[in-house]
């Protein structure tokens, strides 16, 4: 990747926790380019996982899985992650560009249900624990530095307020030309999957004993990105 550095030692694994809108995978992306390493976005592949359920009737839209069938379907769902020409990295199911789709309101309102299920969760981690075998790789999630690479040599867990996060994402909606959500819709809907987050039976967000805490609410993206380099830094020096 053109424009960065590596750090110094052996390649490591980065993961970045955190709850949603915090931010992390702003930063685990950005981190990734600077230092010329692999990123992958966990939260696209649950998201990519509902998408096919969706596309073969396995969700309904009133809510009902089929957790059967989709159960069934696992071992042929494959995802990967392409640089595409806008530049950008894509989500791909089986060798189809999903990023748009993925991202859309369908699925949004169903994976947090999907990443409930162990079948699901245990077929996921897998290809996670295979992206990260070369290492060189920021992986950012729920579980990364809890379930998926709990030896990773670098931890980041990212907690901002809940209030701080619903005032991001509803500038966003704002941003985007949503005149019609409120500040409070927002909130509660923060609230309510940091909820399913932090509670589900399979494992939840939680703050991995060896990771390093970041509140990055009066932090701006440049001020988040430096600290970051600092903690690689701090760690690859450790890991020479
Ligand atoms: O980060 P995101 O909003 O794209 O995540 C989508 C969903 O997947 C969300 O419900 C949390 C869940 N998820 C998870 O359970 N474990 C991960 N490692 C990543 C995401």
């Amino acid at each position: 990747m053109s424009n960065s550095t590596q750090p110094q030692g052996s390649p490591i694994i980065i993961a970045i926790d955190g709850f949603s809108s915090s931010g992390k995978s702003t930063m685990a992306r950005s981190l990734a380019s600077r230092i010329g390493y692999r990123y992958i976005d966990s939260g696209a592949m649950y998201r990519a996982v509902t998408l096919y359920g969706l596309n073969h009737g396995y969700i309904k839209k009133n809510g009902t899985i089929d957790v059967i069938h989709l159960i069934k379907e696992l071992p042929s769902i494959n995802i990967d992650f392409k640089v595409m020409d806008d530049g950008k990295q894509h989500t791909m199911l089986n060798g189809i560009d999903v990023e748009t789709e993925i991202r859309g309101m369908e699925v949004a309102n169903h994976v947090s249900h999907v990443a409930t299920i162990p079948e699901v969760r245990h077929r996921l981690v897998d290809l996670q624990q295979e992206f990260g075998r070369q290492k060189g790789i920021v992986m950012d999630g729920r579980d990364i530095g809890t379930t998926v690479f709990p030896d990773a040599e670098l931890k980041v867990y990212v907690n901002a307020p809940a209030e701080t996060r619903a005032q991001r994402r509803y500038d966003e909606l704002r941003a985007k030309g949503d005149a019609t959500t409120t500040y409070q819709q927002v909130l509660e809907n923060v609230k309510s999957r940091d909820y399913q987050d932090m509670h589900r039976a399979e494992s939840p967000l939680r703050k991995a004993p060896d990771a390093i805490e970041l509140d990055n609410s009066n932090m701006t993206l440049a001020q988040q990105d430096a600290w970051l380099i600092r903690q690689v830094n701090n760690t690859t020096s450790l890991n020479k």
